[in-house]
């Protein structure tokens, strides 16, 4: 597909990743060189957090959105064979470089995660860590990861609380997320920060159950990521403190239908 023939929101955001992709290369390398996934801006290690399936051997995966890859770096090294997709040019630059810098191969496609030119039912696991999960539209995701599952195939997302959503301010220079709703919670989909060129989506608890059961999903869990006191997070939008107290980041696990 060509670019022009992208949705509006898919466009605006591979010019966003491509412009933003070289702060994501530090992070990207500390990844790939670490063996114990930990999830999100807090770090979180998996043992903490129980956000992969138990037996990860010989299934195959596709990442939604995958960035620099390391999520399908640490599923190969458990045996796993995952399939990467990601809408920036410049994300796959540095998954490909990490690639060959610690020799570990598994595909890895440009194109979007609404629309992935892959043959229905063949993955057991989709799992996205803010990438589709967030960037994508979720009305146009979750259908086409449903239709990438196989019967019994598990779906895991992770992204931003939805709380925290509601309470950032608008712009960074006001500061992080406080104890005021700050935004309307019904009526959530697309969202523009007024300082950045990206689209994102978030969706009400009731909308995102609502979609996920519509497209042949049962809802396994939902985990609300809660830091240790002293976490540390690279990102200033919201706080430790207010972290412990809320909700900052959202795992949802889901199952395909057999
Ligand atoms: C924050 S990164 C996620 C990767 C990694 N887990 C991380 O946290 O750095 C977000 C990624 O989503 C990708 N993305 C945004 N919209 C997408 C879409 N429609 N299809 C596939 N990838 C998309 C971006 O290009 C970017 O690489």
């Amino acid at each position: 597909m060509s670019e022009s023939e992208l949705p509006e929101h898919v466009r605006r955001n591979r010019a966003h990743w491509d412009e933003i992709a070289v702060e994501y290369v530090a992070n990207g390398e500390r990844n790939w060189a670490s063996d114990e996934p930990s999830w999100g801006i807090w770090g979180i290690p998996e043992r903490d957090v129980g956000l992969l399936p138990a037996e990860l051997a010989g299934k195959d995966v596709i990442e939604l959105g995958c960035g620099t890859a390391y999520v399908s770096a640490w599923l190969a090294r458990r045996g796993a064979r995952p399939v990467g997709i990601d809408n920036s040019p410049a994300q796959l630059e540095t998954a490909r470089r990490l690639q060959r810098q610690h020799d570990l191969g598994f595909p890895l496609l440009l194109g979007n995660a609404e629309e992935v030119p892959l043959p229905d039912a063949s993955f057991d696991l989709a799992i996205s860590e803010y990438g589709a999960a967030l960037w994508a539209d979720p009305y146009r995701w979750i259908p086409e990861a449903s239709r990438l599952l196989r019967p019994g195939g598990e779906l895991v997302f992770l992204t931003n609380g939805l709380i925290c959503m509601l309470c950032v301010p608008d712009t960074e220079a006001e500061g992080p997320a406080t104890d005021r709703m700050r935004r309307p919670y019904f009526g959530m989909h697309r969202n523009e920060w007024p300082d950045s060129d990206g689209v994102e989506f978030h969706l009400g608890y009731g909308d995102w159950i609502r979609l996920l059961r519509a497209n042949d999903f049962e809802v396994l869990d939902l985990i609300e990521l809660r830091p240790q006191p002293d976490a540390v997070t690279a990102y200033d939008w919201v706080t430790a403190e207010w972290a412990r107290r809320w909700p900052s980041e959202e795992i949802w696990k889901a199952r395909k239908r057999g």
